[in-house]
């Protein structure tokens, strides 16, 4: 991992990085090399450097004959599209750039991150089959899993985060798909992804799913483990400067064609204009990425050092039960620092309220530094109670760390420390 852990070390140093040698080749990371020209077209039209917006909802066909050639699969131009809802140029050239950077055959985008998690439940589940989830998973995931899956007759378990044995009990014959976030949200929890397709792999049938959303392809590509599809909600750093919004699945190319013929019914399609901001958010993930891992591990060593702070959730720290699997899977922990803050929920919330550069808002993988108590965000409806059961601490406070100076983004939370 670049950036280095609570002793000083670099995060690769050591024994660790003898261990992550030994993985398959492209198990770490993409370089910034990578982000920039990684699957880009050799010539776009009319010469351009940069990417066209198709701003079209339809394509013209000149005569019959080439329509039903198109039709037959016989068209000249593979990139050829019959209608907005089954592609466009754009948007084709941001799926080439993700497969790229995913070292997977194929990727598929989608309007927003929940648009390409549902479709792909919708896309390999049916009545009668049944999903695993690991608990940790991101809220909205769990509740169209739990609530709307459900309606149509597929069922499901949740396992303990990270909890590889309880997934192997779990799956039964009927199981078709795992789903996992690693690392997840808040708590950074990262699952061993080697381990994880294994099991998947041994049940036969069952397709393993990681929403890296919180890794990207910067810090870790899932497929190099094995793991069958990649999922993203693009904006957060894919995008990174939260203006546009956009999700990805990546995989092998028969999975992606399932799943592509699945979005053409449900109709999540990503727009032109967003998959443009996509492809150049993408261009500058590297160093976005980069940065974002050393402030972020810098803002988690500061706080573990605070006396106001109970606990510090971040994978590059030794004491996170996360840290061994991070170093050698990860080639950093990420951008997201989450923390529970002693005195409580009202406490968390003055320091929330005390900072000048951290804004408060929902979201991550920007630009910008935010931050949010999940307790008002993601989860107010809940009461203690409820809270206690899906294990959100009320003086829990998330950071989704920005490319801002790492020592301004240090000193904001120290400054509204003192206000606690
Ligand atoms: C880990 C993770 N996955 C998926 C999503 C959903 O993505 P979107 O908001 O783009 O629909 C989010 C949103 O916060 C997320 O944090």
């Amino acid at each position: 991992m670049s950036g280095s852990d609570d002793r000083g070390r670099p995060f690769v140093a050591g024994p660790e990085s003898g261990r992550r040698d030994t993985l398959p080749v492209g198990t770490a990371g993409i370089g910034s090399t990578q982000a920039v020209h990684a699957g880009v077209p050799p010539l776009r039209p009319n010469h351009a450097l940069a990417p066209a917006i198709a701003q079209t909802a339809t394509y013209k066909f000149r005569d019959t004959a080439e329509l039903v050639r198109y039709m037959q699969g016989g068209d000249p131009d593979p990139h050829r599209e019959e209608y907005g809802r089954y592609g466009n140029p754009t948007v084709q050239e941001l799926e080439q750039r993700m497969a790229a950077l995913e070292g997977t055959e194929e990727s598929l985008a989608f309007a927003s991150g929940m648009s390409a998690i549902t479709t792909l439940l919708l896309g390999l589940t049916k009545a009668g089959d049944h999903v695993v989830l690991f608990d940790d998973c991101y809220r909205r995931t769990r509740q169209f899993v739990t609530t709307v899956l459900s309606r149509f007759g597929v069922e499901h378990t949740l396992v303990p985060a990270t909890d590889l044995k309880a997934l192997d009990q779990a799956i039964t014959p009927k199981t078709r798909v795992v789903l996992s976030e690693s690392p997840s949200n808040p708590y950074n929890h990262c699952l061993d992804l080697e381990e994880l397709a294994a099991v998947c792999r041994r049940h036969g049938r069952v397709r393993s799913v990681v929403d890296a959303t919180f890794a990207t392809p910067y810090n870790c590509r899932p497929a190099a483990f094995g793991v069958d599809l990649v999922v993203h909600s693009a904006t957060k750093y894919l995008g990174g400067h939260n203006d546009v919004m956009g999700g990805v699945v990546s995989g092998p190319r028969q999975l992606i064609s399932l799943l592509r013929e699945t979005r053409g019914v449900l109709g999540g399609v990503l727009d032109p204009h967003a998959a443009f901001l996509l492809l150049r958010g993408l261009r500058t993930l590297g160093v976005r990425m980069e940065r974002q891992n050393r402030s972020a591990q810098a803002v988690a060593m500061a706080l573990r050092a605070h006396s106001k702070i109970e606990r510090v959730f971040y994978a590059g720290l030794v004491e996170h039960p996360s840290y061994p699997v991070a170093s050698r899977q990860l080639r950093g922990a990420g951008g997201i620092v989450s923390f529970i803050v002693q005195g409580g929920e009202q406490a968390a919330s003055r320091l929330v309220d005390h900072c000048q550069l951290a804004t408060l808002a929902s979201s991550l993988g920007g630009v910008e530094t935010l931050i949010e108590q999940p307790r008002f965000m993601s989860y107010f409806e809940l009461d203690e109670a409820g809270l206690r059961q899906v294990g959100i601490d009320p003086a829990l406070v998330r950071l989704a760390v920005g490319i801002e100076d790492t020592d301004d983004i240090v000193s904001d939370l120290l400054h509204a420390l003192d206000y606690v």
